[in-house]
């Protein structure tokens, strides 16, 4: 696990926009795996200016982590509309390019089993991207959830109703107590993860993810058996990391064929 500790968000989501950059530039038909939330807003800002400087995203398919059950699919905070905003209009995948789950599906088992066939048939995700929630959770795998779990229906922590309150005026009563999310297991599978966090109210989980006992109270822990994961926060989102030191003096002697940023200018 590489820890990354940036001094602002303009860098976490420029830093993990060259590791996504780097994967497209080697394979222009590269499976990204995509997150929505505020995390990764700057990553996909840094990514969309990287290919308004040729980087070519025509080929690339995406597969998007969650979606709420019980709102509409053109309701403005659907994840189907924020991936249209972030990643269809502003970084330019094709449209056809890009899954969402169907959180408006009759049959929401029929509807995980396919999203899951759909990521094999084309070949597993190659670099997935991922916020994390201040409770631990990844995509929408809540404290507790079974670490080798598959896409399916979970219900939200009251913690994660009222943290994505923001994306609903405010108002909790507005947020969809149910969604479908990629089951840990399923996230497990991408052969490269990039992780990134922001601000203080992560430094509790941050610390958990990467130095705490690997368990469901803290499911992104289980990252750490993963061989090829980037961690990549501010420094408010590190404060609780106890290996701060080692973790900035690698980054700073990291060789420089590992460094993205070096090697694929922007
Ligand atoms: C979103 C997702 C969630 C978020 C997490 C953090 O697709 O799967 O795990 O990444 O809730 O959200 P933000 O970035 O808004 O703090």
């Amino acid at each position: 696990m590489e820890i990354i500790i940036k001094s602002s968000d303009y860098e976490v989501g420029e830093y993990a926009a060259a590791l996504f950059a780097e994967e497209i530039s080697e394979n222009s038909q590269a499976v990204i795996g995509v997150a929505t939330g505020s995390s990764p807003e700057s990553t996909y800002r840094h990514l969309a200016s990287r290919v308004e400087n040729g980087l070519d995203v025509s080929r690339v398919k995406a597969f998007a982590l969650d979606e709420y059950v019980g709102i509409e699919l053109d309701h403005q905070q659907s994840y189907h509309s924020v991936i249209n905003r972030e990643v269809v209009q502003q970084v330019g995948l094709a449209p056809e390019n890009v899954r969402v789950l169907d959180g408006t599906a009759q049959d929401v088992v029929a509807e995980c089993a396919d999203f899951e066939a759909h990521i094999a048939s084309s070949g597993g995700i190659d670099i997935q991207l991922l916020g994390i929630g201040a409770n631990g959770h990844i995509g929408f795998n809540e404290p507790g959830s079974s670490l080798v779990s598959r896409t399916r229906i979970k219900t939200l922590a009251p913690h994660t109703v009222k943290d994505n309150a923001r994306f609903f005026d405010g108002d909790q009563s507005q947020v969809p107590i149910h969604c479908l999310t990629q089951g840990i297991g399923t996230i497990m599978e991408a052969r490269k993860i990039v992780l990134v966090a922001i601000g203080r109210n992560k430094a509790q989980a941050v610390a958990g993810l990467v130095e705490g006992p690997i368990g469901t109270f803290c499911p992104a822990s289980i990252l750490q058996m993963h061989p090829n994961v980037s961690v990549i926060v501010d420094q408010e989102a590190a404060a609780e990391l106890r290996n701060i030191e080692y973790y900035n003096y690698a980054r700073d002697n990291m060789p420089t064929w590992q460094r993205p940023d070096v090697h694929t200018a922007e």
